[in-house]
């Protein structure tokens, strides 16, 4: 049999040619959402009289046989069969024979193709959904085990002011709790059905495009023909999203690259999330964090190519559409698997707490402690960080930290600091005292994480 849309050619095919146009390498990932998405169209042709009974049986058992040799893994693909559809279609002309041809009745390759795609990202987004909320558990129970391990917060990476690791554990269950409520929010705009659009005008034929949406299950359906065979904004927000969600993971990959390096030394990775260098023996990389902030690069530009592709197509189907593809399977792989690796490397990441809580001794993270106990003394506030300021300046010169000043001095230069200055310093206390609302205060953290547990149904 030759090209199933070969009736106006006369000339040969060129395989080199017909290998430029196929898709088939990529799009056979949506074998089964094809299928599924034919098995409801003939369904409803059967339902609407468009076809008998009889044929439609036929077509659905011949669906079925395809579909089990699918799972059987006995399909092969080709080339010549240009993508997925055509495939199949060609498989159920080999089960069945001529009423195989009914099947496209009222239908296009432009609204299945566009059909099987919203099946497959709604299934994909399900996924990714559960594995971020996964990922949100790992950070609860990591930040639950250490609201007291004490860390330097940082700005400009410059030791800032101590904080809890668990609050900073709870900044990314933050980010990635807008990440899972992005993609959910997103399926409504994916949930909804193409089919019937055919090529782009509909068609003449009585169909009934909410009874085979229904069957397929998605909630509604495209209400303009043309917005449903050239709409790509669902793959877009998705690869979106996914942009974003990257993103944090790989801000998170960076730092814990950092505290994994020899001047920081706050996190130990497991022999299974490392590996060795070749030359150097004592070498164990932090790998895994390293490609998750690379892998960043692909789904951004996942992103970008699509939005390109997109942004100068007249409607309604162009093959350009066929470009929509392989960004988003790669998308869809990438970050199922980032957020698997994320997940059992923090899980299963040690925490070098000593090293933690020292590094916020021996240094001026506590400068706006001396600063915040003037000031609640009555000195301007202003005035109160000029007068840290260069007392800093003043200890850097001789090497010590605020602690080191002797209360002589510390009197000398303003009569308002008391002995209790030294407990003020002090890293915990200071993280202590921040009773603020969503600050670093262990009170304030231990709810954050109460409030994080009952999120997740815990
Ligand atoms: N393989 C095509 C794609 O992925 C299917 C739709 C083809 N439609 C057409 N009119 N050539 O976009």
């Amino acid at each position: 049999m030759g090209k199933l849309w070969g009736g106006r050619f006369e000339g040969k095919n060129e395989a080199w040619i017909d290998a430029f146009g196929a898709s088939i390498a990529f799009d056979q990932k949506l074998a089964k959402q094809d299928i599924q998405g034919s098995l409801a169209h003939v369904q409803m042709l059967a339902k609407t009289g468009i076809l008998t009974g009889e044929e439609a049986t036929q077509i659905s058992d011949g669906l079925r046989a395809v579909q089990q040799k699918l799972l059987d893994g006995k399909l092969t693909f080709t080339i010549e069969n240009e993508d997925i559809h055509l495939n199949i279609e060609k498989y159920l002309h080999e089960e069945i024979g001529p009423v195989a041809g009914k099947l496209h009745t009222g239908r296009s390759r432009n609204d299945q193709v566009a059909t099987d795609m919203h099946l497959y990202l709604k299934e994909i987004v399900g996924e990714v959904i559960e594995k971020i909320q996964l990922l949100r558990e790992v950070l609860v129970n990591k930040a639950e085990e250490n609201i007291e391990t004490i860390m330097p917060g940082y700005t400009h990476l410059q030791h800032a002011q101590p904080i809890s690791f668990a609050h900073h554990m709870m900044a990314y269950y933050g980010m990635l709790s807008r990440d899972q409520e992005r993609f959910s929010e997103s399926i409504k705009r994916i949930d909804i059905s193409p089919l019937g659009s055919a090529a782009l005008a509909g068609t003449t034929f009585p169909i009934d495009r909410e009874y085979a949406a229904e069957l397929l299950g998605f909630s509604a359906i495209y209400e303009n023909s043309l917005d449903g065979v050239s709409d790509r904004d669902f793959i877009l927000e998705f690869l979106s999203n996914s942009s974003i969600l990257i993103m944090h993971l790989s801000r998170f990959c960076e730092e814990i690259i950092l505290w994994c390096s020899h001047e920081f030394q706050f996190v130990e990775l497991t022999d299974t999330f490392s590996t060795g260098s070749s030359i150097m023996p004592q070498k164990k990389n932090p790998d895994m964090a390293e490609l998750i902030r690379g892998k960043s690069g692909r789904v951004f530009g996942n992103l970008f190519a699509l939005l390109t592709v997109l942004k100068g197509l007249p409607l309604a189907y162009n093959k350009d559409l066929q470009e929509d593809k392989e960004g988003m399977f790669d998308t869809a792989e990438t970050i199922l698997t980032s957020l698997d690796i994320m997940a059992g490397m923090v899980e299963t990441m040690s925490l070098n707490k000593e090293i933690m809580e020292q590094s916020t001794e021996k240094d001026f993270s506590n400068a706006t402690e001396l600063a915040d106990y003037l000031a609640s003394k009555g000195m301007p506030f202003r005035q109160a960080h000029e007068v840290v300021g260069k007392l800093v300046l003043d200890c850097t010169k001789k090497g010590i930290y605020l602690q080191d000043v002797p209360l002589e001095e510390y009197q000398a230069i303003t009569p308002l600091i008391q002995a209790d200055i030294y407990h003020t310093l002090a890293s915990k206390t200071a993280i202590e005292r921040r009773h603020s609302a969503g600050g670093t205060g262990f009170d304030q953290v231990r709810s954050a994480i109460e409030k994080g547990k009952k999120e997740l149904g815990k």
